[in-house]
């Protein structure tokens, strides 16, 4: 320990944080530090997202269900930021990003391995994804653990079989939601959660639709740096769930007029 007293900059380790950006392209092109630190900033905010949502799922399984509440309320507002940085990227023009993109090869946010440890701890696991990484061993075995591990849809399913034993197996599961959704002062706690559930798959859902029109904006219909189809393979994601019986409730409640 130093004696001398904390700053600022010492405790954030800002020094350290300030020298983490190096440009690939020389002379240095000058959009490449907003790449750079704009994906570096998404890691941050994973981190975080990851740090929250594995609390949330502890604090399920111990029935402590407004604080798991309260702290997917903070996920979600993060993902708001994550879905409003994407702007920031579009004041970069596509001649500019072809301007370096060739120094980015063959790396791709396809590898960010905190997005699929999120997307797993959500309840989007597919262990398909492991076999297309190209990662560090210990990052792959970090993700590879994950796969293991209850996710928070796990979590939110035996908290239903808990409170509502009629939701045991998976097909009933819809049916305790349709009881809950259609009670809603009875199940105040569950009803808010399930909504805080609906808000992160959304954002989620968000956050790939604006990223796939940003990646059209810059490269039109050229293949990704990973290797993929680029725009057409993102859009083929589109439609992942990870609360999938979250909207087909809402098909479920209230009665249609005779
Ligand atoms: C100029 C900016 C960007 C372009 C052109 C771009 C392009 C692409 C493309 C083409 C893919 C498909 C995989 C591939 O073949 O490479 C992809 C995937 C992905 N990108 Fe980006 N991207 C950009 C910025 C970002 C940013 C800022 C993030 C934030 C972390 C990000 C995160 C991801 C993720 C997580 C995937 C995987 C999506 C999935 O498989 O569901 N990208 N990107």
């Amino acid at each position: 320990m130093s004696d001398r007293p904390l700053t600022y900059g010492s405790y954030l380790k800002v020094p350290e944080l300030l020298g983490l950006q190096e440009n690939r392209s020389a002379p240095a092109h000058h959009d490449e530090p907003l790449f750079i630190i704009i994906h570096q900033v998404y890691e941050l905010w994973f981190k975080l997202m990851l740090h929250e949502i594995d609390s949330a799922v502890e604090l399920l399984g111990a029935d402590r269900v407004g604080e798991a509440t309260r702290l997917l309320r903070r996920v979600v507002e993060v993902q708001r930021v994550l879905v409003a940085q994407v702007k920031v990227l579009e004041t970069m023009r596509p001649q500019d990003f072809l301007g370096f993109r060739y120094h980015l090869n063959p790396a791709s946010g396809f590898q960010s391995i905190q997005f699929r440890e999120i997307e797993f701890l959500l309840g989007l696991k597919d262990p398909r994804i492991l076999e297309h990484l190209r990662s560090e061993p210990e990052e792959t075995a970090r993700l590879a653990a994950r796969l293991a591990t209850p996710s928070l849809a796990d979590a939110f399913a035996a908290l239903l079989r808990r409170r509502h034993p009629e939701a045991a197996g998976e097909d009933r599961q819809l049916e305790a939601l349709v009881a809950i959704y259609e009670a809603p002062e009875a199940h105040a706690d569950l009803l808010a959660l399930a909504e805080v559930l609906l808000d992160i798959d959304e954002n989620l859902s968000i956050w790939r639709a604006h990223h796939v029109q940003m990646v059209e904006r810059m490269i039109g219909a050229r293949r990704g740096t990973g290797g993929s189809e680029g725009v057409a393979y993102l859009q083929s994601t589109l439609p992942k769930r990870a609360f999938p019986d979250l909207w087909r409730v809402r098909t479920r409640i209230g009665q249609e007029p005779a």
